[in-house]
């Protein structure tokens, strides 16, 4: 069944969109590389009958179908396909956005090449750099503009962007990086009420690993519902109150 739905925000006054209770504020969520591990695990832990998510991957298979499991919890589902390894998909990325204003973006699409420095090829270099960096920069960059006091950015950040580990050099860099931003975007946002949080999870059993050479025991691995679980309690925290930083690991060790 379809209501009709005031939107104070929206650029157009009467909207139709699906059972959504009349006069309910609507919140818009963007996740980034929401197709599969992290970023599913938080467009799921995020649904909601008053939110509008914004769900952006590559796969176009993997991301119908995350979409299609969220949409009927949700009050709409854009489906946003773009590859964030090029400026351009980047900005036609921000172009789909639109220009009503975001209550939520979550940077957390994100590549892991991982070998011996001396053998990082160029192309490899460039694809880490824009993915982990360029990405979320010109993404906060112009969508933050336009978020309202309440508002937050998530960054999935790593434990690899505080300790370097060998053969993760291209990454660590990316995740360092990405920190260095973070932090002092965080502090320019904090007088217009955004709040910046910070995730460093440990490693978590996603596809990611899948690529990366060697074995790696998925048991020492944390799941990426955790990571969705502390993201959402960092946002459930009142307004004012900003749970920052948030570091997630196996109580037993790391790999
Ligand atoms: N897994 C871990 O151990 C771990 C630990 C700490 C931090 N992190 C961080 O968590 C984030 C999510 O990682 P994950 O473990 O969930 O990895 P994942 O399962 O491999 O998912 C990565 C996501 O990023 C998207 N992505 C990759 N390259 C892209 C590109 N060129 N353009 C657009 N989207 C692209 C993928 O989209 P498509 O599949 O649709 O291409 C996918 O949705 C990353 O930032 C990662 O660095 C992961």
């Amino acid at each position: 069944m379809e209501q009709i739905f005031l939107s104070p925000r929206s650029s157009c006054f009467w909207t139709t969109r699906p059972a959504v209770a009349p006069y309910q504020i609507m919140k818009r969520y963007l996740v980034t590389g929401a197709s599969r591990g992290i970023g599913r695990a938080i467009a799921e832990k995020l649904a909601a009958s008053d939110v509008e998510l914004l769900l952006h991957g590559r796969d176009t298979v993997a991301l119908a179908d995350v979409c299609n499991s969220l949409k009927p919890r949700c009050a709409r589902v854009v489906r946003l396909i773009h590859d964030l390894a090029v400026t351009s998909g980047v900005s036609d990325l921000i172009a789909q956005a639109g220009k009503d204003p975001l209550d939520l973006l979550v940077n957390n699409a994100g590549v892991a090449i991982v070998k011996p420095f001396g053998e990082i090829t160029r192309v490899e270099w460039e694809q880490t750099l824009g993915v982990n960096v360029t990405a979320p920069f010109l993404l906060t960059q112009h969508l933050a503009q336009n978020m309202p006091p309440g508002s937050s950015i998530v960054n999935i950040l790593s434990i690899a962007a505080k300790t370097g580990f060998p053969n993760w050099s291209a990454y660590c860099m990316s995740k360092f990086a990405l920190e260095g931003f973070s932090q002092s975007v965080r502090e320019e946002l904090r007088d217009r009420k955004i709040r910046v949080i910070n995730v460093y999870p440990a490693a978590t059993d996603t596809n990611i690993w899948n690529n990366i050479e060697g074995e790696w025991p998925r048991k020492k691995m944390i799941s990426p519902e955790e990571v969705a679980s502390a993201v959402a309690y960092a946002l459930s925290r009142p307004a004012e109150v900003a749970l920052e930083n948030i570091t997630l690991s196996n109580l037993t060790g790391n790999l």
